[in-house]
């Protein structure tokens, strides 16, 4: 057990680093559960402290394009575009491994997925450290990721030592993740950057192929990004009548629903962008609220509409 502590020194939290310690770290997306990536006692800790299956791969960070090529055999010409474009940011990309990397943060794979987050206390965190930093969402496996330092604390207290704050995280939904096969560049997890964006970048189509992640084992946590309460998605107005007597929250859009239910819209004024920066934060707040049931709604399917709806989707049972 640790006295975890939260505060914004990142010397600090690079000398825990260094020793094989875990540190939890801000990214503009969500915070990560952050250790030694080249150090395979430091990821191992990592699994223990989420409770992850340990062949559910994990993100290496690092600071810079300079970085990220050490720790990956090539990048293609697709990849590089994307790097330029969007670095640093929510793209996570997913390449042949070097050798530096250790079988144990790939879950065995050739392949590594690697990114650059946008965040200033992160970034100068990693610019310190003369290895990347391992690190999956900071919540316990299953739960839904947390945007602010407290949420790490409120799932991993007594887990880790340090928790770095940097405030809450601006995009709120985890980063995309792309891979590049025989010529075609594929979405392979909806995130912070859409496919529209990427398409443009790149000047043709993507192909959007979602890997879920780890099969559940029955006894464990039901399913990813899942709030303890149950959580439904739907025509709101249909759904409250067929709920009628019980403790109803909603989780809208833009729509705010008339009778004095414990609601959160995620922005009044209909922006996507808005709603992913508080999808998480709102569905922790309503499973904080003892209701018997969640009801929610889609966003429109458009650029990270997509992400928020892939979440939502994850999150309903
Ligand atoms: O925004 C993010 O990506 C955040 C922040 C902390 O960077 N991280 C994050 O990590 O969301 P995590 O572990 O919660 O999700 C990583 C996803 C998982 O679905 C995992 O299966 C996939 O990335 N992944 C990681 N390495 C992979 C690999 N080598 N091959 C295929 N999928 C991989
Ligand atoms: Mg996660």
């Amino acid at each position: 057990m640790y006295q975890t502590e939260i505060g914004k020194d990142y010397i600090k939290a690079g000398k825990l680093l260094d020793k094989g310690e875990l540190v939890a770290i801000p990214t503009e997306t969500v915070y990560g559960l952050a250790g030694n990536a080249l150090d395979a006692a430091a990821v191992a800790k990592i699994y223990d402290a989420k409770n992850r299956p340990q062949f559910n791969p994990l993100i290496v960070h690092v600071a810079d394009v300079d970085q990220l090529k050490k720790y990956v055999v090539e990048l293609t010409d697709d990849c590089s575009k994307l790097l330029k474009a969007f670095s640093p940011g929510p793209l996570t990309y997913l390449l042949e491994k070097s050798d530096l990397i250790p079988d144990i943060t790939t879950a065995g794979s050739k392949k590594v997925a690697i990114r650059i987050p946008n965040h200033p206390l992160t970034l100068k965190l990693l610019s310190s450290l003369d290895f990347p930093l391992a690190a999956p969402s900071a919540n316990p496996s299953g739960y839904v990721s947390p945007v602010s330092a407290q949420h790490v604390y409120d799932g991993l207290n007594g887990k880790i030592p340090y928790i770095l704050d940097g405030g809450e995280s601006t995009v709120g939904i985890e980063s995309t993740i792309v891979g590049f096969d025989n010529g075609e560049t594929i979405v392979h997890r909806l995130g912070g950057i859409s496919s529209e964006q990427i398409e443009e970048v790149l000047g043709k189509a993507v192909k959007i192929s979602i890997t879920h992640d780890a099969p559940q084992t029955p006894g464990q946590l039901r399913s990813h990004y899942s709030t303890q309460t149950p959580l439904v998605i739907g025509d709101i107005s249909e759904l409250i009548n067929q709920y009628t007597g019980k403790r109803i929250g909603i989780l809208s859009f833009s729509n705010n629903y008339e009778g004095g239910f414990y609601q959160i819209v995620l922005s009044k004024k209909g922006e996507l962008a808005e709603a992913a920066s508080r999808l998480f934060s709102a569905m922790r707040e309503l499973d904080q609220q003892d209701l018997d049931i969640i009801l929610s709604e889609y966003v429109p399917e458009v650029g990270v509409g997509r992400a928020i709806n892939d979440r939502l989707k994850r999150a309903s049972h």
